[in-house]
């Protein structure tokens, strides 16, 4: 029987647990399962560490109750005594990333690039705090958020989940972002999670898990430089990135994952791998497992087959391949994490003070999500005095997404790839609605059939891409990378297309714009986005151009600009292009960054 422990220093706490620890519960805390594949019986047996919900995995009827419920009961599990066993509470994880998107009637708030445009720092620590708010009352534990890519081709499909193509700007918000989630490391905060160590945002081409072919000193500069100020702030993980550095992945690379995030950087908490991101090392998986644990991989998430991944590393602490002085670090920054957090101390989630909380979708949130989406706002052409729009004038509302919530939240919302039409997002408003809220009189017609300069004095037409995520948002030629140059390929995945020019994708938003200008109507077009597109056709057919990015739930914040209760704020966080090069300072752009008119 171990002496008992007196000291509260979580270090301590873990190193006195960890030596009462058998190899099957160091091993089990290392891996982190979905939980499609997992029940809480394979959480006791197996002394899981973690589970995480993949983009759109979502229990019962996707309810804030059905979330409790489902964790309290994985929760119980993993501090079940029973036999003996050693009860260490697991973390259920999610992607939160612009608040608890994934979950029926959640306060959604603009993707990160439209908060780059807004410039506010204590704007993303407010909005932190309400989606750590958001996730607390799932009764969730951890969220992968935020993500740190400085993104330099806006041909990425991961563009809009980046503040800025500028290091400045993505750190002045890291900080901010993390001590908005994780609070005073109680049960009042979330554990964070820095993602994507490293480069994520620099691969060549934009390519979805590419090559991001750099100096070790540009790497430093461009995409290493926001996690310095997330470590200041404590952040407690980090999540490994699919893409290569120099043709070596990151998920094997420890140089980049021990030798300067931890050594170097000094960071004491823990890595995890990305979604199957160990899978991709290399056609054995065991090799490959054990070149990212040496690497410095701490918990790997695994989608389906945890089970075998579990077996492998049995497998490689047995023969040597990982030594077990590698497994004990790993263990150990899991459980000085979890007692830093307080998690021993926690009571089951279903009895957690924000399990279940009203505030959950609440006006209050809702209020400070409307509030971003006003800054994010960036006016990029204003003719005509056409704006602000008189809350009296007759308004005609066109384009495809004037009256579409799911469009308008983007990826990672309910699903992986979001949503279409406004069933799935209970809650908020979509920019008609907004609209038709401040000015009654106003009138929806879709594609603009409907314009008449006898009966209209200006048209707002909501155009624009439609929802996808990470590889299915790219903008490439082919359908697949190049094998056998260290780059893992979305083959599986058809991009979202092959060209910045919005029209080429998106033919029917010029033309909407183009059969209501024909008309003398003036045009003030808003265009949903997740990343700047070559629109010179629209911008031509239209007074006034606003890029609205990803504003999520709270579409009245596009009305409250658009009718004068609030003037434009935003700023371009990317320079907009002139020409189908997404490529960061390759061309000239038609705005820099920095950009945005004012009305008032
Ligand atoms: C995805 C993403 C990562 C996310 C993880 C879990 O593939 O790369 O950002 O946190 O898997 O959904």
């Amino acid at each position: 029987m171990s002496a008992t422990l007196t000291s509260t220093d979580p270090a301590t706490r873990a190193a006195h647990l960890l030596a009462q620890m058998s190899l099957a519960q160091k091993l089990g805390q290392m891996i982190q399962a979905e939980r499609a594949s997992t029940t809480p019986d394979d959480v006791r047996e197996h002394h899981l560490g973690s589970v995480l919900s993949g983009g759109g995995s979502v229990p019962g009827s996707n309810a804030v109750s059905d979330w409790v419920a489902m964790n309290d009961a994985y929760w119980m599990a993993s501090v079940s005594t029973e036999g003996g066993r050693l009860p260490i509470p697991l973390l259920y994880a999610i992607d939160a990333i612009h608040g608890n998107a994934n979950v029926l009637g959640a306060t959604v708030f603009p993707h990160n690039i439209g908060l780059g445009a807004a410039r506010d720092p204590h704007l993303i620590e407010r909005l932190a705090r309400l989606c750590a708010e958001e996730v607390l009352a799932t009764g969730l534990d951890w969220t992968f958020a935020p993500t740190l890519a400085v993104v330099r081709d806006i041909r990425w499909g991961r563009t809009y989940e980046s503040f800025s193509e500028d290091p400045a700007i993505v750190a002045s918000y890291a900080a901010g972002y993390v001590r908005g989630l994780q609070g005073a490391l109680d049960d009042n905060g979330v554990i964070a999670c820095a993602k994507h160590w490293v480069g994520d945002g620099g691969t060549t081409g934009g390519v979805d898990q590419g090559d991001t072919a750099l100096s070790e000193e540009e790497l430093n500069h461009i995409h290493m430089t926001p996690y310095r100020p997330a470590l200041e702030a404590g952040v407690l993980t980090v999540m490994a990135s699919f893409n290569s550095w120099n043709k070596e992945k990151c998920h094997a690379s420890r140089h980049l994952l021990t030798n300067v995030l931890k050594g170097r950087l000094n960071f004491d908490g823990f890595v995890v791998s990305d979604w199957d991101g160990v899978d991709q090392l290399g056609d054995d998986l065991s090799d490959a497992l054990a070149t990212a644990i040496n690497a410095g991989v701490d918990m790997v998430m695994v989608s389906l087959d945890w089970k075998r991944m579990l077996t492998l590393l049995h497998e490689v602490v047995a023969d040597g391949r990982v030594p077990m002085s590698r497994i004990d670090d790993a263990v150990r920054r899991i459980l000085t994490v979890k007692h830093r957090v307080g998690l021993f101390e926690r009571v089951r989630p279903a009895e957690r003070q924000w399990a279940n909380s009203p505030s959950f979708g609440g006006e209050a949130h809702r209020a400070i999500a409307r509030e971003a989406v006003r800054k994010s706002l960036v006016l990029l052409k204003h003719e005509g005095g056409v704006l602000p729009i008189k809350p009296g004038a007759r308004i005609l509302v066109a384009g495809k997404n004037a009256h579409d919530r799911g469009h308008q939240c983007g990826g990672f919302t309910v699903e992986w790839q979001g949503t279409h039409g406004n069933d799935r997002i209970v809650g908020g408003t979509s920019i008609w609605e907004g609209i038709k809220a401040a000015a009654p009189q106003a009138e929806l017609s879709i594609d603009g059939s409907a314009a008449n300069a006898a009966q209209h004095d200006v048209a707002i037409v909501v155009i624009g891409e439609h929802p996808y995520a990470e590889g299915m948002g790219d903008l490439r030629h082919g359908g697949s990378v190049p094998r056998g140059s260290g780059v893992q390929t979305m083959t599986n995945l058809a991009p979202y297309g092959s060209s910045l020019v919005l029209a080429q994708r998106h033919p029917e938003d010029l033309a909407t714009i183009q059969r209501i200008q024909a008309t003398g109507i003036p045009v003030v077009t808003v265009l949903i986005s997740g990343r700047p597109l070559v629109t010179t056709d629209e911008m031509a057919a239209s007074a006034a151009f606003v890029a609205a990015w990803l504003p999520g739930s709270e579409g009245a914040g596009v009305a409250d600009v658009l009718l004068g209760s609030h003037d434009f704020h935003g700023t371009l966080p990317f320079g907009w292009p002139a020409v189908d090069e997404g490529a960061y300072g390759r061309s000239a752009p038609l705005f820099p960054r920095g950009h945005g008119l004012r009305v008032k």
